[in-house]
């Protein structure tokens, strides 16, 4: 049985703190434990992660790269291990979870050779009659410490997308891992030891809400970065004070179908990025808007596409959809689906639950009210909504008060340069839906999906701080 337990200060957490069994939310069986932290072990993580700040800073570049070069190629070693441990713990299918090891292996070497671009530059002062003879240098440096707080559905490249730049920036970190997935955050962590890691720069707390406001109060903490719900983040807003916030919030995903779009395509890869995870990703496909020109063959397609996925256990090698984090989402989904079914959607297939699963479910035409058009699903559901016009299709991919990714199937450079400049999202992709994404790229989104950029490289930017040089006579 594995045992998820605090780190704090250098030292494993043993006994002495209340104990929750963790299940497979598949099979229900249990899998392990996690031991809670004390409001006492969050004030010495604080404090560890505080007095370690100069210590990290002060290690080479190259040797913070070294490290995350190690700790990538240690995963990339035992990666069908990590896919299988997160498959259990979360109900992902090993397809991808597979998928998320080998991303978290080029997150964490993405952060090793962005540690080594931590560069500034020199402005001459000669732009001013004030400053002819002046010269300025600007150099990145840490800020300090970074409050990293991850949520269940990519349970370790999410934390590996805080980590690998808060160190590679030269950062210590306090981590506090969903309380769904603590599992596999321990996992990580005793990997990032053995490849290295310097044990004071990371501190890990385990809990719920009461840990991470302890934390985002904290005046120690210099940045937060936070994956998660709207709800949490604006209490995280509320508590933080002065500090930065970081936000990588949901959305509601739109990929646009247009008349002139290759519909296979489009089909087979809004079933396949529609409903990994059972839908739990920000940027999963959640509304497909399609032109009223080919509506109906893109809804025999889809249809045909979402029908084949292979509904089981995670851990069995051809799974696609496994189940949801656990039965009360599978419930609100449920409920979620009712709701539109009874507004007057079309139920075209799915709909149907046992324990924590839900099937792929596909829905023609619900109300713009409904939840599963304006609320983030979390969940397999997908709605197909017809447009007349790329303008109203635009318009109805923004009215969302979310803007994370949209995707668009099209091959007319017109349509792609309006849909480009108007939709209100932080990425379009073009010939593909919105759930796709590529750890080296900046990823955040626009309104209640967030505030910053995620991507080694940018997180790196967020996570430091310019700092000046004024020569002011130097020659
Ligand atoms: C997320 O849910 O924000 C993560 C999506 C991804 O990394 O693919």
């Amino acid at each position: 049985m594995r045992k998820a337990q605090p780190f704090i200060n250098g030292c494993w957490i043993n006994s002495g703190r209340p104990v929750v069994q963790v299940r497979s939310p598949y099979s229900g069986e249990i899998i392990g434990e996690q031991l809670l932290s004390t409001k006492e072990d969050v004030e010495n993580a604080l404090s560890s992660a505080f007095q370690a700040k100069k210590e990290i800073a002060g290690i080479p570049v190259y040797e913070r790269a070294n490290i995350l070069k190690k700790a990538s190629s240690l995963l990339d070693s035992r990666k069908e291990t990590f896919a299988k441990f997160i498959s259990e713990e979360l109900g992902k299918p090993l397809k991808n979870t597979l998928d998320e090891v080998s991303r978290s292996v080029e997150t964490l070497e993405q952060s090793a050779e962005e540690a080594k671009r931590l560069i500034g530059e020199t402005i001459p002062g000669s732009a001013s009659q004030r400053g002819t003879k002046a010269l300025a240098m600007t150099f990145r440096v840490p800020v300090g410490v970074v409050a990293a707080i991850t949520p269940f559905n990519a349970p370790l490249n999410l934390i590996c997308h805080k980590i690998g730049p808060a160190f590679a920036a030269g950062n210590s970190v306090v981590l506090k891992p969903a309380p769904q997935t603590p599992l596999i955050a321990a996992e990580l962590l005793k990997l990032l030891l053995e490849a290295g890691f310097p044990k004071h720069g990371i501190n890990m707390v385990l809990g719920g809400a009461e840990v991470g406001q302890q934390i985002v109060q904290d005046d120690r903490v210099n940045v937060i970065s936070f994956t998660g719900g709207v709800a949490a983040s604006r209490n995280i807003c509320d508590l933080a004070g002065m500090k930065k916030v970081l936000l990588e919030l949901g959305g509601n995903a739109a990929t646009i179908v247009h008349e002139d779009a290759d519909l296979k395509r489009a089909a087979a890869l809004c079933a396949l990025t529609g409903y990994s995870n059972s839908g739990q990703s920000c940027i999963s496909v959640q509304r497909i808007y399609v032109h009223e020109t080919v509506v109906e063959p893109f809804t025999k397609l889809f249809k045909e596409k979402v029908e084949q996925l292979k509904v089981g256990d995670p851990l069995s090698p051809d799974t696609d959809i496994g189940c949801l984090v656990d039965e009360r989402a599978a419930e609100r989904v449920m409920n979620w689906i009712k709701e539109a079914v009874q507004s007057g959607a079309e139920l075209i297939t799915g709909g149907k639950q046992q324990g924590a699963t839900v099937e792929p479910t596909v829905l023609l035409n619900p109300p713009k009210q409904s939840k599963v058009v304006c609320e983030e699903v979390f969940g397999p559901i997908v709605s197909i909504i017809p447009y007349c016009t790329i303008e109203e299709a635009i318009a109805e991919t923004n009215n969302s008060s979310f803007g994370l990714q949209a995707g668009l199937f099209t091959n007319r450079m017109d349509v792609i340069y309006q849909a480009a400049k108007e939709l209100e999202v932080g990425g379009v992709v073009i010939n593909g839906t919105s759930n796709f994404r590529l750890d080296h790229w900046p990823y955040g989104g626009v309104k209640n999906s967030g505030i910053g950029r995620e991507g080694p490289r940018y997180a790196i930017q967020e996570m430091t701080e310019m700092k000046m040089i004024v020569f002011q006579d130097p020659y």
